[in-house]
């Protein structure tokens, strides 16, 4: 155990931290969203994916348990690493190299922890049904919970639209920047492979804003209704 802390406490250990459980909070940003765009499958298919989530039991709380330790340390990791950011006292040939990834940093945090708060807001919405309650509590003509209906009405209201399209801004931003840093801490950073490597981050980035994205706006704009198509 004491590995961890003198881990945590070096500023390398650290950046190694942020990209593991960065790289793992990637892979569950890629998962979801691939269930998530079941919903162009229609109802049946959306539904049929939430039981299947819901059938691998314990399983499930491990993972939920997983992720939201992936989350915590994420976040813990990040602010000892804004801390030696800031508290560092640079020799002047490296104060404008430092200042700068005190605000890369400070802007990482920024967009991070939007998207966390996104996150609870966004259980309370789908997954504890507090937000838009109504919607939450339907069952299909199978019986199980209607997570296709609870996505579409939701989806109807403009003011939802607006805060899951800003929110995926946000995510975009995050991860534009995340992927930059992970490659860097993993030790590529060469003249010729940056530009290759930051444009790969934008490009993938952009792919998972338009593929969320997708889900609101199509609902909003009525190419996707209750029945499963247009309304
Ligand atoms: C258009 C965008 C999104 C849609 C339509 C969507 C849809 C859903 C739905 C339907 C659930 C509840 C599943 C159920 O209870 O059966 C859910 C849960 C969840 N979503 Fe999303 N989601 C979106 C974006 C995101 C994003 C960007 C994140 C993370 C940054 C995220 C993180 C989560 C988490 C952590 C859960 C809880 C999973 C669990 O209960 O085990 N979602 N989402």
């Amino acid at each position: 155990m004491n590995w961890l802390f003198r881990l945590f406490r070096s500023s390398i250990g650290c950046k190694g931290i942020m990209a593991l459980t960065g790289i793992a909070l990637f892979g569950f940003v890629i998962a979801h969203l691939s269930g998530n765009l079941l919903i162009f499958g229609g109802p049946d298919a959306m539904n049929a994916y939430a039981v299947s989530l819901r059938e691998l039991g314990p399983l499930l709380w491990v993972m939920r348990l997983g992720l939201l330790a992936t989350v915590l340390v994420h976040i813990g990791a990040a602010m000892r690493l804004t801390r030696q950011n800031t508290d560092a006292r640079p020799v002047p040939y490296v104060r404008r190299q430092n200042v700068a990834s005190t605000a890369a940093s400070r802007s990482m945090m920024m967009t991070g922890l939007t998207v966390a708060a996104y996150t609870v807001f966004h259980l309370a919405h789908l997954t504890w049904g507090f937000i838009l309650h109504d919607f939450a509590t339907a069952v299909d003509d199978q019986g199980r919970h209607d997570v296709y209906y609870m996505v579409v009405k939701g989806f109807q209201q403009w003011w939802m639209v607006f805060l899951y399209v800003v929110a995926m801004v946000i995510l975009a931003v995050h991860l534009r920047h995340g992927i930059s840093s992970f490659f860097q801490t993993l030790g590529f950073n060469h003249p010729r492979w940056n530009p290759i490597l930051e444009k790969s981050g934008i490009g993938v980035a952009t792919l998972i804003f338009l593929g969320y994205v997708s889900i609101p706006a199509t609902v909003f704009f009525g190419l996707v209704g209750l029945d499963g198509g247009g309304s």
